[in-house]
Order: structure tokens, then C-alpha cells, then sequence
């Protein structure tokens, strides 16, 4: 491991660079942090080379590119750019986590495995996954790591299911995912998808209540449910913040809730930036890499 100083340049294409994930990677071990706003997609390339061809290539392993932002897949062809920019033997670290969601879904997915494996004896395999704010980035990313793991993902849409078919064509096109689109804008039609559902994540916007008591009630088939939601009222109708494997009131299922969930993606982003510091080869890490840590975090 080089002993030169860890920088890290973190890339946004929105007007700021989340204060929180600046945060992260101070607490986590850079010394310098840059941000850079507004920054386009063909930007990356020249950003990355600059980057790479100031410093020795023993260096590069200090050098780290993270990408913000708010939009997955933005986040993730920003990533490829800066991959393909890299001109060995200079390198860098890259990690995307926009909008905190990739470490975010990660440890969501496997707060709720855990759940699976400790209290029903079961993993991925077969699962079928109802994912409420399923075009939202941490709907998106996790809808994915469960499909990759074997589960059968239905991804909800509360208007328009036309985008949540868009977001199943761009999962088949670029992870070889087969995800099911359902339209839950009646409360007939997400009762339906609750009721069939053995696992839920609930990754709508803050302050939005996607299961009440009454779908629970519905919900025979329900082993376990996720919310990443801590702001009043709960995503889920009776579940507490600290929730980790509950039973959820009026209910079979097990809960997991967004501070136990926050827990682990907390270590999870933090765990990250740290295997880039101390990484003697450039690492390159999307939800997939922290889906992998979060695993050994809950295991
Ligand atoms: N616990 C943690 O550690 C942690 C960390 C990060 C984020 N979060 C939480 O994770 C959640 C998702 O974040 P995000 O960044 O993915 O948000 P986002 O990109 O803004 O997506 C929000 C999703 O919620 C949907 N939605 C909005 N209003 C709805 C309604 N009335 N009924 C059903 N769905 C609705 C949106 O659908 P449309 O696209 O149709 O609007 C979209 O799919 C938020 O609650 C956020 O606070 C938690």
C-alpha cells in the first residue's frame, strides 16, 4: 500500500455534492475530499485522466473517483466512463452510490436475507419480492441485487406502469434480470400484489405510507417486509425504527426498519471507501460490491 495521501475527487451531476457522503469518506480516512458539480457524462473521461496521470502509478490505489447524483443509471455509465479512461499502468478507485442508494438497497437486501436465512431457513431463491417505489434509486437497486440472487421481483408502479416496464427492459438489457412489471395504482391491484408477495421492500419517498394495517391483514403469504422510510408515518403501517426481525403488529410477517437498515449501509458506504484507501490494486464498486459487504456485515 502507497503511503501518499488519500484524495478523493467526488463527482455530482446535480448542483451539490451530498454533504452526507462527503462525510462519509472524511470519517472513512481521505484527507482530501473535492467536489465537483454539474458534471455531464462526457465530462468523465478528461476528469478521470487528470486525475490519474498527476500522480506516480503506485499512487493510484490513493486516488479514489466517487459519483453521486440521482439517477442510477447516470450514476453507473459515469462509472464505466471513468473505468475506460483508465490508462494502466495509472489507475484509480471508483465507487458509485448515488443518492446513498446502492449501499442504501444493499443493506436493505440483506438485512431482509438474514431474516430469511435465521427465521424461515430460506434464501433468495424462488422469493417472490413486491418492491413498492420501485423507480425510485433505492427501488431500482434493490429490485436488482434480489433478481441477481435469485428472487422473483415484481416492481410496483403507484402511477404509470409504463416507466416500471422501461426500468424492467433497462435491468434485462444491463444485468440480464427478468423482473415483472405490475401496475399497483388501485387499491385492489396492490392488494392483489401484496397478498402474493412473501417479501416487501417499501423504498417510497420519505413520509410515504405504502402498506397499511389493512394490506398486512391481506397478507397471508408475507415471511418479511422492509422499509427504508424514517420519516412519520412509516412506510409500513406499524413498523419501528429499530425493527430488526420483529413480528409486525396484525401481522405474520417479520419487520425490518430504516435505522436498523441505516445501520448497515452506514458501515456498508463506510466500509467501501475504506477498501479503497487501503486496496493495493484500483477497486471499482456499484451496488453489486456493496451488496457483497453488507452480506458479511449481517452475516
Ligand atoms: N434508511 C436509510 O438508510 C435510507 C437511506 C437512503 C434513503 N432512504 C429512504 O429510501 C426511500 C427511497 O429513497 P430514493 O432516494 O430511492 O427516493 P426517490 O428516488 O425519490 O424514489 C421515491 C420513490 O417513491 C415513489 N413514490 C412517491 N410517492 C409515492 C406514493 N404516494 N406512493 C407510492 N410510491 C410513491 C416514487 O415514485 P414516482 O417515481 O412515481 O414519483 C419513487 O419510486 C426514501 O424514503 C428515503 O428517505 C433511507
Amino acid at each position: 500500500m502507497s503511503d501518499a495521501t488519500p484524495i478523493l475527487h467526488m463527482l455530482s451531476p446535480q448542483k451539490h455534492m451530498s454533504p452526507f457522503d462527503v462525510n462519509m469518506a472524511a470519517d472513512a480516512g481521505y484527507k482530501v475530499i473535492v467536489p465537483y458539480i454539474n458534471v455531464t457524462l462526457e465530462e468523465v473521461t478528461a476528469l478521470t485522466q487528470d486525475a490519474i496521470f498527476s500522480r506516480p502509478p503506485n499512487y493510484g490505489t490513493r486516488t479514489g473517483l466517487f459519483i453521486g447524483g440521482k439517477d442510477a443509471i447516470l450514476a453507473l455509465d459515469m462509472l464505466d466512463a471513468a473505468q475506460k479512461a483508465l490508462v494502466p499502468p495509472f489507475g484509480l478507485s471508483t465507487f458509485a452510490d448515488p443518492a446513498g442508494s446502492f449501499t442504501t438497497a444493499a443493506a436493505m437486501v440483506a438485512c431482509v436475507e438474514r431474516v430469511l436465512r435465521t427465521k424461515f431457513n430460506r434464501g433468495w431463491k424462488g422469493t417472490k419480492v413486491a418492491v413498492f417505489g420501485a423507480t425510485g434509486v433505492v427501488g431500482f437497486a434493490s429490485s436488482i441485487i434480489a433478481a441477481l440472487e435469485g428472487a422473483e421481483v415484481t416492481l410496483v408502479a403507484h402511477r404509470g406502469v409504463d416507466r416500471v416496464i422501461k426500468s424492467a427492459e433497462v435491468s434485462k438489457e444491463r444485468f440480464g434480470v427478468d423482473l415483472i412489471a405490475k401496475s399497483g395504482e388501485t387499491l385492489e391491484q396492490k392488494q392483489a400484489i401484496i397478498a402474493d408477495a412473501e417479501v416487501v421492500f417499501a423504498a417510497a419517498a420519505a413520509g410515504v405510507r405504502v402498506l397499511s394495517a389493512e394490506d398486512l391483514a391481506l397478507a397471508k403469504n408475507l415471511l418479511a417486509v422492509a422499509d427504508v422510510n424514517a420519516v412519520p408515518p412509516a412506510g409500513v403501517e406499524g413498523m419501528e425504527l429499530f425493527m430488526d426481525g420483529g413480528e409486525l403488529p396484525g401481522s405474520k410477517a417479520l419487520g425490518v426498519g430504516p435505522l436498523a437498515i441505516g445501520d448497515i449501509k452506514y458501515k456498508t458506504e463506510s466500509g467501501l471507501f475504506k477498501q479503497m484507501i487501503n486496496s493495493t490494486e484500483p477497486v471499482h464498486f456499484d451496488f453489486r460490491a456493496a451488496f457483497a459487504l453488507a452480506r458479511t456485515l449481517t452475516a
